[in-house]
């Protein structure tokens, strides 16, 4: 099969600094995950702004009922894969279960990532001590840091499945304190997912760095969904804030020029989507 090189994008690269202006200017982020160079390339040619090799691989990819079997081996060659299908669009790439348990680990694991793998920033699940320390440490060596609260995957198993946080008010105020100390340790940016719609506007509105929700409400500054979540191909039942954009449209293409369509209007997420 021939693959043709993408990297002749006319768009202006999306970079760390430009999200924080484009939280300024009220312009939504809009973020999918993506997790091979063809996919990573129907993005690029989208416009999407950031593409996310999610630990979500785990299930989406390698059919595992969670993330946590997903090692940082895996992560690595997904994002390597990414990067090639990829110009302009910022590459953000997980750290997987327990390659954040200390800073030394976290240090291998963003160096791995952004240097083998060509991420420009490293998503992290939590708000730990430990979690904090390592977002400082990323960030004191210039590698950018995406903090990631509220129903946190690689917490499943603390959480008693999937389940929606933040719904009582201690709760929702413990979210909120958690941002506020992801941001003072250095994060550059902060995916609210599973979370009350009030809750993803109150913390959007806290925080000086942009908010990217899933299932967090329309009131964030960007959004993003699991890819095949969006083209309706993960078996088993769509999550309640995803959407089916494949249906009704005839190419993966149409798709996803339809998320990035709506999530710029303020189209998606609709009331159905969220908590
Ligand atoms: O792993 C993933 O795809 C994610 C998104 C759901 C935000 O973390």
């Amino acid at each position: 099969m021939y693959v043709q090189n993408p990297n002749v994008s006319v768009r202006k690269p999306v970079t760390v600094p430009g999200l924080r202006a484009m939280k300024a200017d009220g312009r939504q982020i809009v973020v999918l995950t993506a997790y091979d160079t063809s996919f990573a390339w129907q993005l690029e040619m989208a416009g999407i702004d950031v593409a996310l090799v999610g630990d979500s691989l785990g299930m989406v990819v390698q059919g595992h009922r969670s993330t946590l079997p997903v090692t940082l081996d895996h992560m690595v060659y997904h994002t390597a894969a990414v990067a090639r299908g990829l110009s302009a669009t910022l590459l953000i790439a997980d750290v997987p279960f327990m390659s954040d348990r200390d800073v030394s680990h976290a240090l291998e694991a963003g160096a791995r990532l952004v240097g083998e793998g060509g991420a420009a920033m490293v998503k992290i699940e939590g708000a730990a001590p430990h979690i904090l320390d390592a977002i400082k440490a990323l960030t004191d060596r210039a590698i950018p840091v995406c903090a990631h609260l509220g129903l946190t995957p690689q917490s499943v198993h603390k959480f008693g499945g999937f389940r929606i946080q933040g719904r009582e008010q201690e709760a929702a105020d413990r979210v909120l304190q958690e941002a506020l100390a992801v941001e003072a340790a250095g994060a550059a940016l902060l995916v609210m997912e599973g979370v009350p719609s009030a809750l993803g506007e109150r913390v959007t509105q806290a925080l000086s760095i942009p908010v990217i929700g899933i299932g967090a409400g329309p009131r964030c500054d960007g959004q993003v969904l699991v890819l095949h979540d969006m083209l309706g191909i993960t078996p088993g039942k769509r999550p309640k804030f995803s959407k089916d954009f494949l249906a009704g449209r005839d190419s993966v293409a149409a798709a996803i020029a339809a998320y990035a369509e709506d999530v710029r209007s303020g189209a998606f997420p609709a009331p159905e989507h969220c908590f």
